[in-house]
């Protein structure tokens, strides 16, 4: 079995038992590769909008020897990809607003299908794009690799309530607090609102709302 990193493990771990599985953006190609070998996904479809990733990630399969349960496709996102019974769909790697672009552009992934998603910046746009068109956020999770934190979140077609400034940030409260990571992601947060807040209102309201969230939830941590 190939190795994956902590980040990439955490998001192969929420892939359940049997799923048919996309990975769009794949790159190195590890995940769809460790879950070909691993026998949890009955059947894995690789993406990439770049025809060396592609190349490179075909290589790999081949190298581990699953290069015929690894189906690969150049396209921009979900383009061109027929639902067919695919019922978990990875976007990990990307910044929030393409995540949301890809999403939006393919709206049969509101119907039956697990999304698992890890944007690694503008996760806001992501969680705002979500709960604005037809999508629930089921679970929310940090995972830390090479010194940075990272969200994954899952979510499917539905409803999501209303979430505040920060929690379109965090994510919902009730589904993150609890991670041991929560705290250093949240203190790292507040760092960066609070060094934009004497040039941004919006950056200042979220630096108070962060605040306020840190001492209800760490009520003896001082350091902030
Ligand atoms: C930083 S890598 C992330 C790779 C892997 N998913 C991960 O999390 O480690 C981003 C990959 O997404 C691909 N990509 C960017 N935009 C894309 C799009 N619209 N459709 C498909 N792939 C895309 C890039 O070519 C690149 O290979």
């Amino acid at each position: 079995m190939i190795h994956l990193s902590a980040r990439l493990q955490a998001i192969a771990s929420l892939v359940e038992p049997g799923a048919a599985v996309i990975d769009v953006g794949t790159d190195h190609g590890r995940i769809p590769v460790w879950l070909a070998q691993s026998g949890v996904a009955a059947r894995v479809l690789a993406t990439d909008i770049r025809s060396g990733p592609l190349a490179g990630a075909a290589a790999l399969a081949e190298k581990t020897g699953v290069g015929e349960r690894v189906t690969l496709r150049l396209t921009d996102g979900l383009a061109g990809i027929c639902p067919d019974g695919w019922n978990t769909v990875i976007i990990a790697g990307m910044g929030g607003e393409t995540i949301a672009s890809i999403l939006a552009a393919a709206p049969w992934t509101r119907n039956g299908v697990r999304l698992i998603l890890s944007p690694h910046s503008k996760r806001a746009v992501l969680r705002r794009f979500l709960t604005e068109n037809g999508y629930r956020i089921l679970s929310e999770r940090l995972t830390e690799d090479a010194g940075r934190i990272y969200p994954i979140l899952t979510a499917e077609g539905g409803s999501s309530g209303s979430y505040t400034p920060a929690e379109l940030q965090l994510g919902k409260l009730e589904q993150i607090a609890g991670d041991g990571l929560f705290g250093p992601y949240l203190d790292g947060c507040i760092a960066r609102a609070e060094k934009a807040a004497p040039y941004s209102g919006e950056a200042s309201a979220l630096a108070a709302e962060y605040r306020q969230i840190k001492r209800r939830l760490f009520p003896h941590d001082d350091s902030k």
